[in-house]
């Protein structure tokens, strides 16, 4: 009888031929059991803002351990007060009510029942449905891939997603219009005025987006006065505006939140990745006074919660790398690093195979495209994103593959590089060099 290999005992969200385990980290190294050393030029999944293997971050994790990991949410404990008033130092005026979870797709989740009971409380009760873009990710719950855009990871669910309405990204290189900004007056923006009108404002809950596109359709970042239309459309139909900073919060786009770079106020925002920088499992969605006002008018409770949600152990690490980014001023650090990283790719343009480089702080995003001239996307069967990913791997460099169906929810190919905010000059034009010869390696095996 063959011994089944320990690793066999594990449920893997896919299949391969070989795992590569690794052992530790150190800043934005990786290494594992064989010996190799890789740049974690991906921070996991746009995840590991401060690096790997900080050791003030393990040692709040002993002091906390040490006191107390878990309490039931009849208790408070200091470092959830601690966090969430971090959070609204942190966050957009107003945004100052912080409600914990333990992961991206909770927080969007908790956002969702957060508009419905603010609606409900206010006298709309009809209101429920959620409006979100194609080319988007929310999570894999049923209600975040209800509201997620991404045609492959939705397809084995459909029959229990929720019938909620999409209307296309703000997606200036295959504008779904076909015109061209400024001339274009934001029809995708003005999308969102006749989506309302076709469902009826009064069943309308929310509208949610990331502010710059994350794994969907990698750094993709809308014109100035995207989310300014938005905004108003929303206040105007009374819907909740509802952006989800996973991905782009707490510092990865050179700002404490993406939302910012178009000073703009939302009514929730949603987090997650950075926020613990991977030290911990936390998120959190952080609501408006004016919802969290509402709710608790006349209601005494918020029906929603998770076992995990606000636990002092996941709060003391998330405060302890919050105080870390802070200390060492990563946040600038992220912007100007992402400005040199976007400086120094920017070239690859010039070779065929390449749409666009594109990015805002350390979020940046390479689109491969067929046909230059005509924009058209590599046949999907040929595996373009995986062998880029492939290739930067064997020269031990870690990017992150983007979702596929970018272009029409099949076709589309992307990667992200979304390094530590720690990483260095030096270290940026190390990955800098090893994407260039990636990519013209990747152009040539593609017959270019
Ligand atoms: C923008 C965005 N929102 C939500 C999620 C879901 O987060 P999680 O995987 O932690 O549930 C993700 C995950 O990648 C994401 O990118």
């Amino acid at each position: 009888m063959v011994e089944a290999q320990t690793e066999d005992y594990i449920f893997h969200r896919v299949l391969k031929q070989k795992w590569q385990q690794i052992e530790r980290g150190e800043g934005v190294y990786l290494f594992d059991t064989e010996g190799n050393r890789y740049i974690d030029a991906c921070a996991g999944v746009h995840v590991v803002s401060i690096g790997h293997g900080v050791k003030e971050i393990a040692d709040a994790m002993h002091e906390q351990a040490s006191q107390v990991c878990f309490t039931y949410s009849r208790f408070l404990t200091q470092p959830q007060i601690d966090l969430a008033q971090k959070i609204d130092n942190l966050a957009p005026d107003g945004l100052s009510k912080v409600f914990f979870v333990s992961g991206g797709s909770e927080a969007t989740e908790a956002a969702m029942k957060m508009a419905r009971k603010y609606h409900l409380e206010t006298g709309n009760p009809k209101k429920y449905k959620v409006i979100s873009r194609w080319q988007s990710w929310h999570g894999n719950t049923i209600g975040a891939l209800s509201m997620s855009g991404r045609t492959p990871w939705r397809e084995d669910y459909i029959p229990y997603l929720l019938d909620f309405p999409h209307i296309p990204a703000p997606y200036c290189y295959r504008c779904p219009y076909g015109k061209e900004y400024p001339d274009c007056h934001l029809t995708c923006a003005e999308e969102l005025e006749r989506v309302i009108h076709q469902e009826g404002s009064e069943y309308i809950s929310a509208f949610i987006a990331e502010p710059i596109l994350g794994t969907s359709a990698a750094a993709v970042a809308p014109p100035p006065d995207y989310y300014p239309i938005i905004r108003e459309i929303c206040d105007r139909h009374n819907i909740v505006m509802i952006v989800d900073e996973v991905v782009t919060g707490f510092g990865r786009t050179g700002v404490n939140f993406a939302i910012e770079h178009w000073d703009v106020v939302p009514d929730i925002m949603t987090t997650g990745k950075g926020l613990s920088s991977g030290y911990t499992p936390i998120a959190a969605t952080i609501a408006h006074e004016k919802i969290y006002d509402a709710i608790y008018n006349k209601s005494n409770a918020f029906v929603h919660g998770h076992t995990y949600g606000g636990n002092p152990l996941s709060c003391a690490v998330a405060l302890a790398v919050q105080n870390y980014i802070e200390k060492h001023d990563l946040v600038s650090q992220c912007a100007q690093m992402g400005d040199l990283m976007l400086e120094k790719l920017a070239p690859l343009q010039e070779l065929p195979i390449v749409a666009e480089v594109r990015g805002k702080g350390l979020l940046i995003g390479v689109e491969f495209v067929a046909d230059k001239e005509k924009r058209t996307p590599f046949d999907p069967s040929k595996g373009v994103t995986s062998m880029a990913v492939d290739l930067a791997f064997e020269s031990g460099v870690l990017v992150m593959p983007g979702a596929p169906g970018l272009v029409d929810g099949v076709a589309g190919d992307h990667i992200a590089i979304s390094p530590p905010f720690t990483v260095t000059e030096s270290e940026v034009l190390e990955i800098v060099d090893v994407l260039t010869d990636t990519i013209a390696e990747l152009s040539n095996r593609l017959g270019y």
